[in-house]
């Protein structure tokens, strides 16, 4: 097959033959009655890690956020997020049809919401007992509209302990969180104090084929299980996909610092070529490309960068996300960018 330069995002990996091989080993049964060894394993693995009392093995990082969602509300209850969140920019339907809450956007400039903006959002609308009640605060960490941001921790802290006061949760959708630490040098578990629930995703820069957990108090880890249930999540032999999950998380954590410089590698290399196209700073493993100044859009801009077999994912109209991870080396980012280049001087006339 022609080699393709997969930058869509870093769900498209594949796993490794070593990786396989843990599938073809694990120690499996019925998790319907406990006893699939290599989702305990994974679970308590996860709980221990973020040090929460339990955690939940999930099909997707949708699963676990609308999981989540259902967990800390009821219907008609209402949920501050900020509209880039994954939760509002591509679950919103899913948010009110499955999880049926109010999600009350902030619009920050960078995806940071501080104590002012949840402020904000309690002031937007009558709040009481027979309207709409706010609920939950949900983040997301790394912010993946937002280039793969990394939350302040100290932002967290505030947030956490301002909604203490208010008896509002907080979830972090925390599917990237793993990135947010290479590149922070905080823990797993320093993030996660300020979360009443937190996730992970194991089939994002991991690398794992499927799935993702959630991470909280054993009550409401329970609950968490009722919905999975619910929502058609209870698998059975889950243990094929969690002894992925867990060699992901127990061998490719340190290696996301490569995406990262990759990321950076990328950003470098089109600046250079020109100031036309827009880019962020990646913190970790994505990075924005406005190309508004080339008077084309993003569809049309991924069409003529797939057709050099540089995959690229159309965010909105004029904005191009490129994720590096495990598909991706240095060389092939260095040969990647040159392409990319190409084509912008054509566009350009350069
Ligand atoms: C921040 C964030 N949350 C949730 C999801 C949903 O994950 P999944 O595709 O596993 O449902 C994604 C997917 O890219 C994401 O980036």
């Amino acid at each position: 097959m022609k080699k393709r330069y997969d930058f869509r995002s870093d769900t498209c990996t594949m796993p490794t033959e070593e990786m396989r091989k843990a599938i073809y080993e694990a120690e499996v049964g019925d998790q319907g009655y406990g006893e699939d060894i290599a989702t305990n394993k994974l679970e308590e693995y996860c709980a221990k890690l973020f040090n929460k009392e339990a955690a939940l093995f999930m099909c997707s990082g949708t699963m676990s956020d609308q999981v989540a969602l259902r967990c800390w509300t009821n219907s008609g209850d209402e949920v501050i997020i900020d509209e880039s969140y994954h939760i509002n920019y591509f679950q919103g339907a899913q948010s009110i049809d499955i999880g049926k809450v109010i999600l009350n956007t902030c619009k920050t400039p960078d995806g940071i919401i501080h104590v002012s903006d949840i402020k904000e959002r309690l002031n937007s609308r009558m709040h009481d007992n027979t309207f709409t009640r706010t609920k939950l605060l949900s983040l997301e960490n790394t912010i993946n509209s937002h280039g793969g941001r990394i939350y302040p921790i100290e932002v967290l802290k505030e947030n956490y302990e301002f909604c203490k006061t208010k008896g509002i949760k907080v979830h972090i959708d925390g599917e990237r969180i793993m990135n947010a630490c290479i590149a922070s040098g905080l823990k797993p578990s320093d993030y996660a104090q300020y979360a009443d629930t937190i996730t992970m995703s194991f089939s994002k820069g991991l690398g794992a084929p499927f799935g993702s957990i959630i991470m909280g108090d054993k009550e409401t880890i329970t609950r968490a299980r009722k919905f999975r249930r619910w929502y058609g999540g209870h698998l059975h032999q889950s243990g094929f996909m969690a002894a992925a999950a867990y060699f992901a998380v127990t061998h490719n954590v340190d290696r996301l610092k490569d995406d990262h410089a990759n990321a950076k590698l990328l950003v470098d290399i089109i600046r250079k070529n020109t100031d036309k196209v827009v880019l962020n700073d990646p913190m970790t493993n994505i990075v924005m490309m406005d190309i508004k100044n080339l008077g084309v859009t993003a569809d049309e801009f991924v069409k003529k960068c797939s057709e050099k077999d540089i995959l690229l994912f159309p965010y909105n109209e004029y904005i191009v996300r490129a994720i590096t991870c495990l598909n991706v080396n240095k060389e092939d980012v260095i040969y990647s960018a040159n392409v990319i280049n190409n084509i912008i001087n054509e566009i350009l006339n350069k």
